[in-house]
């Protein structure tokens, strides 16, 4: 599917853009191992979190989806939840298929953890996209713990061998700051003797320690040698739980970039999670000079979530992001620079050579996507540069299967003089099915 998306004059309302995706798919995965009957309310549906859902019921697990409701005569999906029917530890079935992860990196290598403490053998795979991002960064560690794990040249299909005994606790200092790969050593931690400790350069997103310690697993956290370090002790069982999820903070990000750069805008953004490992962007476009207004901060579980009101400020400036800031906004800097190409001055973004290996090549195809609207961008060894401001122009532009390079070019194309139109404009599915719906929304 093709997109147009015209330039326009103001934004105004509110929404609450979708359910947070890393926690979904975290609470899929472990409402599947837990010792009972876990409710998620609110989950993300999208491919992603639908391909984590079909591998845990491949795995046998039973997870009702109460969908779709009647509300004063319309159709609402706003009480939505998985009823999850967690086997617990040692329950899972054996699959009589591959477990197929779609395009999902996270279900795939967070599963991988899950899968090398099994008894039973089993193959993941995805997409063709998902089969060429780096795998090796989980087998590496999974095998230190014990785990018998095939790749093909570092990547997807992984088989992984059945376990007769337990896997053993390792401490690892990961190479690249992942909570992917963090995560991933943690749930082969649920499965290992002894004590399985992580530690990475900068925090990455910690929603599965929360759920870790939600669920009774003790686990601990502290810094040292310049390392954040996660550690985990054995458990027996796991409690189920009950949550409520808030709204992505990587799908609201579109909204307050756009926020940020439309004159004449105000919009409110709802329920947003607002963990401290994922809200490097609002500190960014703080310090660039946006307006934004924390109103009722309140904790959903173990999860802090706000409502934002965010105004379009009287100029934006350029700033500087590395370190702590890129590990903090490292899915939100297509959005980000966006915002630059409309801050006066050169801004400068470091540490993000992960952005290499995204669902696209985030540093090479997005930044060429980028100035194909006029954006005076290029990339760098380890992230971009941008001098603006710059006029935006309309012009034709490649989502390149990858959701977060589409809906930035849209936000993008807001500010242009003519109409843009997105290639391959459906692939926000990945997280965001309804998002075209949701920016006309905001139109007048
Ligand atoms: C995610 C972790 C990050 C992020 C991805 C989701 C997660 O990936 O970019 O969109 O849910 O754990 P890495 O762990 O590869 O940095």
């Amino acid at each position: 599917m093709d997109k147009i998306i015209h330039p326009v004059s103001k934004l105004s309302g509110q929404l609450r853009a979708p359910s947070d995706r890393s926690i979904t798919v975290r609470a899929t995965l472990l409402g599947g191992i837990a010792d009972g009957v876990s409710v998620v309310r609110m989950p993300l549906r999208c491919d992603d979190t639908d391909a984590c859902l079909d591998c845990m019921r491949r795995l046998g697990v039973e997870i009702e989806n109460l969908e779709l409701k009647m509300e004063n005569g319309e159709l609402s999906d706003t009480n939505s939840k998985f009823i999850i029917h967690g086997r617990g530890l040692h329950g899972l079935q054996t699959p009589s298929q591959s477990l197929f992860c779609g395009s999902s990196g996270a279900t795939m290598r967070l599963l991988s953890g899950l899968m090398s403490g099994q008894a039973f053998n089993s193959v993941l795979d995805g997409t063709a996209q998902l089969r060429k991002r780096p795998m090796r960064r989980i087998t590496e560690p999974l095998r230190l713990m014990g785990a018998e794990i095939d790749d093909v040249a570092g990547c997807a299909p992984l088989e992984i061998g059945g376990q007769p005994t337990p896997l053993t606790g390792i401490t690892y200092p990961t190479p690249v700051a992942s909570a992917q790969v963090k995560s991933a050593i943690l749930l082969a931690g649920l499965y290992a003797e002894g004590e399985t400790v992580v530690g990475e350069t900068a925090k990455t997103r910690d929603h599965t320690e929360r759920m870790l310690a939600a669920m009774g697993v003790p686990m601990e956290e502290w810094q040292s040698d310049g390392r954040y370090w996660a550690k985990m002790r054995f458990t027996p069982t796991l409690k189920p739980f009950e949550l409520t999820v808030p709204a992505d903070f990587s799908s609201a990000a579109f909204f307050m970039v756009a926020a940020a750069i439309v004159p004449n805008t105000t919009l409110t953004l709802l329920d947003v999670g607002m963990n401290p490992t994922r809200t490097g962007l609002l500190d960014a476009l703080r310090l660039m000079g946006a307006q934004i207004a924390i109103r009722n901060e309140r904790m959903e579980g173990a999860e802090p979530v706000t409502n934002l009101d965010i105004c379009a400020p009287h100029g934006l400036k350029a700033i500087e992001v590395q370190g702590e800031l890129t590990a903090r906004s490292i899915d939100e800097l297509p959005i980000f620079a966006v915002a630059a190409t409309q801050a006066h001055g050169t801004t400068l973004v470091r540490n993000a050579e992960e952005l290499r290996v995204k669902e696209s090549n985030r540093l090479e195809g997005f930044v060429a996507e980028l100035h194909k609207l006029g954006a005076n961008i290029q990339p760098t060894a380890d992230g971009f540069v941008v001098h603006g401001p710059t006029p935006l122009h309309g012009a034709t532009v490649d989502g390149l299967g990858d959701h977060r390079v589409a809906m930035s070019l849209a936000v993008a194309a807001l500010v242009a003089t003519s109409p843009t139109t997105i290639l391959g404009a459906d692939c926000v599915s990945k997280t965001y099915p309804g998002f075209y719906d949701d920016l006309a929304g905001l139109c007048p």
